[in-house]
């Protein structure tokens, strides 16, 4: 691209993006569109009051943009498992979607399982097991960080550096491989942010050089592990490179394994720690019964997904829950108000680690799509979880808590806390 092409590019882009903040910020305040409100700061404080405002409305609620929106837990799933409906038109451009290519999770069929195909070995109960002893390891060390009566930030300290130090040994990422394991930590971080889309022209840079400079270490990776194999999923992606799929395939494809498990599994264990800091008397079961940290990761899930909300586009005509669905027409799952729906789950407000979940939660979607890396961040945040409550039942909110100022991924920024 010229200097001339990239600027006026930038021009569009930033017009665009004002464009659309503008356009939110007068549809939530003069309006009252609960979904550019779900966008601006109500919606990060508490979407579940929106969700709530939503809800009498029916199971399917028209946004002013002509789609259409649920946050009834059925209608969501069947959404998400129906063949009529896709990641992205069938026919036509593709999404005006302003974030990277994301490999399968951005395809339909059948060019999603011909990918996902690909990754899936690395995600086998034998291969997430034997993640184990090293997400036991790291939840260790960083324990031993956390103890000792300091303020630290629970997020910086804990919660990021754990799924961090598990993609960079998943992906066998090491020194050894010539690569700089914190600059890896720093771009994937970086990735992983946008994936509630950009915010500025210098955000938009800042991915970029991300994207370039990770595009740089996973083809040197993948050649190396080409010739010298190892027990990786780089291993399995380079083995599969030219035959099933095209090299640049396999890079979007690594972009979308690094980013899509950063900052879902960050947040995760943010708001798993947030909601029993809110709820005293469930982390005083949790540290009697620290078995019972499987259970409390589902129902942070339901409760406080780190994910908010997806879409799917209507492939054909046709009538859900009793509306018409027209051709092209997007469906906006809120995901988050699936799991507070009352009829999947009763008196879905109470946070309640011993509840049943007769229900599965949508917070890993449903159908195709269903979350590649759920066993993984299920496994991770569980160890995470057991461990902070039996090595540390005493841990505490030591301060205000930030919130994250985006609104897809929902979490705490910051989590100051103390453990004696
Ligand atoms: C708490 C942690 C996580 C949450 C809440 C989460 C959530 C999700 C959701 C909601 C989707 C589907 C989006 C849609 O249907 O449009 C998804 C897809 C995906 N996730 Fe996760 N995720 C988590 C962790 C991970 C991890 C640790 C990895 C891998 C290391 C991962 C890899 C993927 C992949 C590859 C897809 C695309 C699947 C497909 O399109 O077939 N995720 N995740």
């Amino acid at each position: 691209m010229s200097i001339v092409q990239d600027a006026r590019a930038a021009v569009a882009f930033s017009q665009e993006l004002y464009r659309s903040k503008l356009s939110t910020a007068y549809h939530g305040k003069v309006r009252h569109d609960p979904f550019a409100r779900l966008r601006m700061g109500e919606g990060r404080d508490n979407p579940y009051a929106v969700y709530a405002e939503l809800r009498p409305q029916g199971p399917l609620v028209p946004t002013r943009l002509g789609n259409l929106a649920t946050v009834d837990h059925s209608v969501a799933r069947s959404v998400l498992t129906s063949r009529a409906f896709g990641v992205r038109p069938l026919e036509g451009p593709s999404t005006t979607s302003e974030q990277f290519d994301l490999s399968f999770l951005d395809r339909n069929e059948p060019d999603h399982s011909r990918l996902r195909r690909v990754a899936a070995p690395a995600f086998s109960p034998r291969m997430v097991r034997g993640y184990r002893s090293r997400i036991e390891e790291l939840v260790s060390g960083l324990i031993d960080e956390v103890h000792g009566g300091e303020t630290t930030d629970f997020v910086s300290s804990f919660a990021a550096p754990l799924p961090i130090g598990v993609i960079t040994r998943m992906f066998g990422i090491d020194e050894d491989a010539g690569i700089d394991t914190t600059a890896f930590a720093r771009y994937g971080a970086a990735l992983g942010g946008s994936l509630d889309g950009i915010h500025s022209l210098r955000h938009a840079r800042e991915l970029m050089e991300a994207a370039t400079a990770l595009g740089t270490m996973f083809d040197r990776l993948l050649r190396l592990r080409a010739v010298d194999p190892r027990d990786d999923l780089t291993s399995v992606l380079a083995a599969e490179r030219d035959d099933q799929v095209r090299s640049e395939e396999l890079m979007s494809m690594c972009i979308l394994l690094l980013v899509a498990g950063f900052e879902t599994t960050v947040n995760l264990l943010g708001n798993a720690l947030l909601a029993l800091q809110d709820h005293p008397e469930q982390w005083r079961l949790l540290t009697e019964q620290p078995e019972l940290a499987g259970q409390a990761i589902e129902e942070t899930l339901r409760w406080n997904p780190p994910v908010q909300r997806t879409e799917r586009v209507a492939f054909e005509d046709q009538e859900v829950a009793g509306t018409r669905v027209r051709k092209d027409q997007w469906i906006l799952l809120l995901l988050g108000g699936t799991g507070r729906d009352p009829s999947a789950f009763p008196d879905p407000d109470r946070f309640d680690i011993t509840r049943s979940h007769g229900t599965e939660h949508l917070a890993f979607s449903s159908g195709i799509h269903y979350c590649l890396g759920a066993p993984l961040a299920r496994l991770e945040a569980t160890i995470a979880l057991e461990q902070l409550a039996i090595r540390l039942p005493g841990i505490r909110r030591a301060g205000p808590v930030t919130m994250r100022r985006t609104t897809l991924i929902r979490g705490p920024l910051h989590l100051p806390v103390t453990a004696p």
